[in-house]
């Protein structure tokens, strides 16, 4: 039966709906967040269901494990929902990976697009609303853009990111990145104080400063060095906590730990991976500098007047590894006393130059590599949180554990606090509260509100 005039008509507004699903690391969920906004400018509305949905987006991540396997047996899901006039866009690193293969495995993918494209979206938009079929974006380290609007869509009301650096120029050898991302390029540091600004005056307390290597900011300004930019983001009016992430040992400078001592605002805590302790390593994978070289920037940090923890990423069963490798990386480990480390098989990947060296170690091997580290990095951790047994902390508030009558919450130093407070009503989101730590864990401390 045909559908009325009147609810063809509201069919017809409703259709500009879309439904997003994210993968990957803080700067692919940062980029939704801004596609979002953009989205809903150009009037489109959100919805939480896909089958709801007019254009299906789905942003992708290419760092490991077949990602692009993935995404193709996830678009072939999407598949079935086809034939209710839905459209499709595959955005981020599988999209500029794949690039228009995409269109020949998927065909009724309309758009595909790069994040070094995002800011031609609004037109091509325009484009896929006017039944174009085969849009891309694909960029492959042309553009000297950034990604930079005003309709940014943040998820949450108190933090929020804020990217200032985009791409990468450091080719380590089993790395997507500088082929997925493109040219490392800056924002303006002015651009990025104002929506600091704007950020503290929407009531945010927390912004956390992205970039596949933070601290390689160039200013194209040419007015502020990483750590000067870090501080003045930290000295916005209203801002309690700036976060950074990630650092990278080659571009990590002592004025660094000096803006930290400086600023109260910056938190005490630098993601620094090293990913191999072993100099051999690392001098294959091209990360350009030693283990000594290393430990020489985690002793500047050690150097700092306030205690700055420090947390690390691991890839271990890289092509040639050794087991003295190995034990490098785990005693590298000890030695630092990392707070947290995220360990990674070794993924061989796509266009990166060590796709050409033979995988020699089997997976069940470099599982067992792995479990190794986790459990000498269990035992640093053990070991470390409990220095902080009955010290009193400054807790954010993100969220209640009601079935434990507990409040869940993270540290300056970035650690999840679980805690009980004295008050009936739980303390709300985005609350800073003062905590007395009386219990510690390898990944947790627990403790109860101060009552001031
Ligand atoms: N720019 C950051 C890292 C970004 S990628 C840096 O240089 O430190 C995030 C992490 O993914 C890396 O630190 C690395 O540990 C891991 N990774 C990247 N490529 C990988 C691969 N091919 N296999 C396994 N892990 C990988
Ligand atoms: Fe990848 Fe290396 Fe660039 Fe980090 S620095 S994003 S690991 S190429
Ligand atoms: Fe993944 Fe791309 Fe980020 S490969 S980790 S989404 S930069």
């Amino acid at each position: 039966m045909a559908a009325p005039a009147q609810s063809r008509r509201y069919t017809e507004i409703v259709t500009k709906t879309f439904y997003i699903e994210t993968f990957g690391c803080q700067m692919n969920a940062h980029d939704s967040e801004k596609v979002i906004g953009t989205l809903e400018h150009e009037g489109y509305m959100r919805v939480e269901d896909e089958a709801d949905a007019g254009l299906i987006l789905y942003n992708t991540c290419s760092i490991r494990d077949k990602a692009e396997q993935k995404v193709f047996h996830r678009l072939n899901e999407y598949k079935k929902l086809q034939g209710e006039g839905k459209k499709f866009a595959v955005l981020g690193c599988v999209a500029q990976q794949e690039g228009e293969k995409i269109f020949d495995r998927a065909p009724y993918v309309s758009l595909v697009s790069g994040s070094a494209s995002y800011r031609n979206l609004p037109e091509m938009l325009v484009r896929l609303e006017a039944g174009e079929s085969r849009i891309t974006g694909l960029d492959d380290r042309q553009t000297e853009e950034t990604f930079d609007t005003e309709f940014t869509s943040r998820t949450n009301p108190h933090r929020g990111y804020i990217t200032i650096v985009e791409g990468c120029d450091k080719f380590c050898a089993y790395c997507v990145v500088p082929y997925t991302r493109g040219k490392e390029r800056s924002r303006a540091s002015n651009s990025v104080l104002s929506e600091g600004r704007r950020m503290a005056d929407a009531g945010f307390t927390e912004i956390q400063l992205l970039g596949q290597n933070v601290n390689s900011y160039r200013d194209p300004s040419g007015k502020m060095s990483f750590a000067e930019l870090l501080a003045a983001v930290g000295e916005i009016a209203g801002i309690r906590r700036v976060r950074f992430t990630t650092s990278h040992p080659r571009d990590f400078t002592r004025d660094i730990v000096q803006a930290i001592d400086a600023v109260p605002t910056l938190c005490d805590h630098v993601h620094l991976p090293v990913q191999s302790g072993s100099t051999a390593i690392l001098k294959a994978m091209s990360r350009e500098y030693t283990r000594d070289w290393y430990l020489e920037r985690i002793a500047w940090i050690k150097g700092a007047k306030r205690e700055i923890s420090m947390t690390s990423d691991i890839i271990v069963g890289f092509p040639g590894e050794t087991e003295q490798d190995l034990e490098d990386t785990a005693t590298l480990l000890e030695e630092v006393g990392y707070d947290a480390v995220f360990c990674f098989k070794y993924s061989p990947r796509p266009n990166t130059p060590a796709i050409t060296m033979a995988d020699s170690i089997p997976d069940e091997e470099k599982a067992r590599r792995l479990q190794v580290l986790l459990e000498r990095q269990r035992e640093v951790q053990r070991k470390s949180y409990a220095r902080h047994l009955g010290q009193v902390m400054e807790v954010m508030v993100e969220g209640h554990n009601h079935a434990r009558n507990q409040v869940v919450g993270r540290s300056s130093q970035n650690k999840t606090v679980n805690f009980t407070t004295a008050q009936p009503i739980l303390p709300a989101m985005g609350n800073y509260l003062p905590v007395r730590i009386t219990q510690t864990f390898p990944n947790s401390l627990v403790g109860e509100a101060v009552t001031v």
